[in-house]
């Protein structure tokens, strides 16, 4: 174990010879759950594609933005967030639950550190709830079943796949589960999500890449803007519609009038009619 607080512990079959996404991601936040071999398949990236920091950043920023918009003007108080991460700052149901406390969280992951941290750290407001589902985003209809208990599936909810989408290798299948998801919320309903591509970003990332899926888990599969969007179908794409994570709604947030760096990661949020 390699963490700076001696690494993730206490969960069951985790696998400390192989890196992991979730734990990577940590690392590359900053974090401190993470082993040995996390980072260094996570400095080796950093080394061939040194953006991948700032691609983790500007992905936790868009959940920021996102959640801030679902809750503020679009009145949003339920969230199911598909592919959570490990617990890091400015999760899902602080943003949420800041701003309105009775806002009703569902976390779902199926990675054992996650479900070991999730438990403990991801407690919500007493006006709202948090729940955590050990689930495969490939399962749906598990997914819906296990958040009936805590989301009213009558009123509006969004659904947030961020970073996830890009571990279902056929695209079918990604947007296949999508359109399950869709299919059981209401009109109001929104859909956020952000999507790694080699449009941007380079050889550097494509190579980053490649060294992933030689050595790491699971492995993952970048995607064209046409491919990202057709995860959209049946939606109202939002302003600005599709464009770097980092660039969507940072200027009306009132950041100022300078766009952030771009990183090669798309990110939208659409509403469904
Ligand atoms: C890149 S991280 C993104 C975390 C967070 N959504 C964010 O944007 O910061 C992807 C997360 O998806 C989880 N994940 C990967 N494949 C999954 C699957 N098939 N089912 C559920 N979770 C999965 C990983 O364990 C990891 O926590």
């Amino acid at each position: 174990m390699d963490g700076r607080n001696g690494g993730p512990g206490g969960a069951a079959l985790v696998n400390e010879d192989v890196a992991h996404n979730a734990r990577v991601w940590n690392y590359w936040l900053g974090g401190k759950d993470y082993y040995a071999v996390d980072r260094q398949v996570g400095d080796h990236v950093v080394g061939v594609y040194p953006a991948i920091r700032e691609v983790a950043r500007a992905d936790r920023a868009f959940l920021g933005r996102a959640v801030r918009y679902l809750v503020r003007e679009a009145g949003i108080r339920q969230f199911l967030d598909i592919g959570t991460g490990l617990p890091t700052a400015e999760n899902t149901h602080e943003v949420a639950q800041r701003i309105a406390p009775e806002s009703r969280v569902v976390y779902v992951d199926n990675d054992p550190v996650v479900l070991a941290h999730a438990r403990a750290l991801l407690v919500g407001s007493p006006e709202g709830a948090t729940d955590y589902v050990d689930a495969d985003a490939h399962d749906p209809e598990a997914i819906l079943r296990a958040a009936e208990g805590t989301l009213d599936f009558t009123r509006p909810v969004a659904i947030m796949l961020l970073g996830i989408l890009n571990f279902v290798s056929e695209t079918d299948r990604a947007r296949a589960i999508v359109r399950r998801l869709l299919e059981a919320v209401p009109s109001g309903s929104h859909l956020a999500v952000t999507h790694p591509t080699l449009e941007l970003g380079g050889e550097a990332n494509a190579e980053a890449m490649r060294f992933w899926n030689e050595h790491a888990t699971p492995p993952i599969t970048a995607r064209s803007r046409a491919e990202f969007a057709s995860f959209f179908a049946g939606t109202e794409l939002l302003e600005p519609g599709i464009v770097s994570c980092a660039h969507w709604r940072h200027a009306t947030e009132g950041n100022g009038a300078g766009e952030p760096p771009e990183v090669a990661q798309f990110g939208a949020v659409g509403r469904k009619p």
